[in-house]
This record gives C-alpha cells, structure tokens and sequence, in this order.
C-alpha cells in the first residue's frame, strides 16, 4: 500500500510532460515527483502505437519500481498506445492518462470548426477514434500532426523560424476554414501557445488541457486518501534517456524550477539502472 509522501511518477519522450508538471506543480505543490524524459526515443508521434506501448510499460514499472504511488502519462501518444493496457497490467495502480480535448473544444465552438493539433500516433489510437465519436458529432474537426515541430520543442525553438513555419502551414489552412477553438493533442505544444496566439488572433481559443489533468490527479489522490499534507513543498527528481545537461538546462524555461536529473540507459526494450554496479535509489 503506497504512503500520502510516496511520489507521483509522470512520464512523456521527453519536455513535453513539463507544461503538465507545472501545472501540478501549481495545485498540488507537496506532492514529491519522478518525471521520466524518454529523450533517447523521442519523437515519439512517428513510432506507432505497439511500440511506444512498449516503451510505456517499461517507463512505468521504472517510476513504481522507484515507489510512486499514481502515475500521470503526460503524453498523448503514450496514452494513445498504452493506457488501457496500464490499466490492466498494473491494476492496483491509479494512472491518469491525455486524451484530445474534444469534448471543450465541441462545447464551446461557435462556428463549428475545430482544429487538433497532435501526433500521428494519437491520431491512429482509439481513444481519439472515441472521443471524436462521442463529443464529435455535428463538428467538423480538421487535424494536422506538425511535423517536426517536437523536434524543435525539444530543441528550445519556441519562437524560431522554422518553428513558425511548421506552425502556420497547419494553423493557416484551419483559419481559412473558419476554426475559432485549437486543440493542444500534445504536450509538448502549449509550449509554443505564445506563438500560435500570434499566428490565430485573439478570436480563436487555444485549449491546453493540462489545468484538467492536474484537477483529475488531485481527485484521484484524494479519493484513495493519498493526497501528500506537508506544508513544505515536494522533492522533484528527474530522469532522462537522453543527455542529461540538455534536459537540465531546458527546466527552468520551461518548468520554472530545476532538481536532480539522473541517466537512464535503455537495454533493448528494458531499463537499465544507472551502468553496473548501481541501482536507483529511493528518495
Ligand atoms: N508529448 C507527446 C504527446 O503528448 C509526444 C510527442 C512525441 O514524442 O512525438 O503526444
């Protein structure tokens, strides 16, 4: 049985599970956090959704191994891939998954044109299939994957160039057929939120449903009674597949603070902890 001061491990390829961190950061900042970058397969949009439920399973049986008590997949296309395998894997587990946020974006349209932007990958899951077919109807809902646009997340190119140009070939075509709702479907995306609102205009509503995942994580905490009540702020720890000192120096940009980033190394399908001779650490 998981302890109130156990942490809660979130995962994504790599920053993007960041604009979601910081929001739990903000309405439950007690709670101590494992985040995962798998930053040595990032992207992780193209790779399909076998294998990036592989690589989900994995990451997870890392955080529980480490002692978390709730798991946020902070990515579309892991939850896209993974979430209802998760589930009954690791059922005693609370997990709290992405899904395209449909149902606001069909709630609040007053034209009746949507536009998502997120990874192929998400795309091909049936979560999206589902909530299209059920918030969807009576919306037309147009789609672009952005191609290379995580890439240049990843990169820090927030307001660069070419990560303008990715952006306007897809927002461009959805202005002309009249959207006033942009559905952030990946998390890396509301990173660059400052430059879609330039390219969109003030008319048009940029949904990042983060603020909901965190909510959706609270109630879970609570409702199992493992919600973390120490007045002092959580321990984050941090833990990258891919280089260390880059993750480290994208954190106060985009989280806003910083904390310990250790290697991890994959061995095929499996983590390997940390080189020989040593294993993970509790914290
Ligand atoms: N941030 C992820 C998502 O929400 C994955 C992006 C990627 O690696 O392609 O879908």
């Amino acid at each position: 049985m998981a302890s109130n001061n156990a942490p809660i491990g979130i995962f994504d390829s790599g920053v993007g599970g960041l604009s979601v961190l910081r929001e739990l950061r903000g309405l439950l900042p007690s709670e101590s956090v494992l985040y995962f970058a798998d930053q040595g397969h990032v992207p992780y949009g193209p790779r399909g959704l076998e294998e990036v439920r592989v690589f989900s399973e994995e990451i997870t049986r890392f955080l529980l191994s480490l002692g978390a008590k709730l798991i946020v997949v902070a990515c579309n296309a892991a939850s896209a891939a993974a979430l209802r395998t998760l589930r009954v894997v690791f059922p005693t587990i609370s997990f709290v998954g992405m899904e395209p946020a449909v149902k606001p974006a069909a709630e609040s349209t007053h034209t009746g044109v949507v536009g998502i932007l997120a990874t192929p990958t998400t795309f091909q899951g049936a979560l999206y299939a589902s909530v299209v077919e059920r918030f969807g109807s009576g919306v037309t809902i147009l789609q672009d994957t952005c191609p290379g646009l995580v890439g240049l997340i990843e990169k820090g190119e927030l307001d660069s160039p070419g990560t303008r140009k990715i952006l306007e070939k897809a927002l461009q075509p959805m202005l002309e057929r009249g959207i006033d709702t942009v559905v952030m479907g990946c998390t890396h995306y509301p990173f660059v939120i400052p430059l879609i609102s330039q390219i969109v205009g003030p008319e048009v509503r940029v949904i990042d449903p983060a603020p909901a995942v965190a909510r959706q994580t609270a109630r879970l905490l609570d409702s199992a009674g493992l919600r973390n009540m120490n007045p002092t702020p959580g321990v984050m720890r941090f833990f990258t597949s891919g280089v260390v000192a880059e993750f480290k120096a994208q954190l106060p940009g985009l989280l806003g603070e910083s904390g310990e980033v250790q290697q991890i190394n994959w061995k095929g399908n499996r983590i390997g902890y940390f080189g020989a001779g040593s294993s993970p650490s509790v914290p």
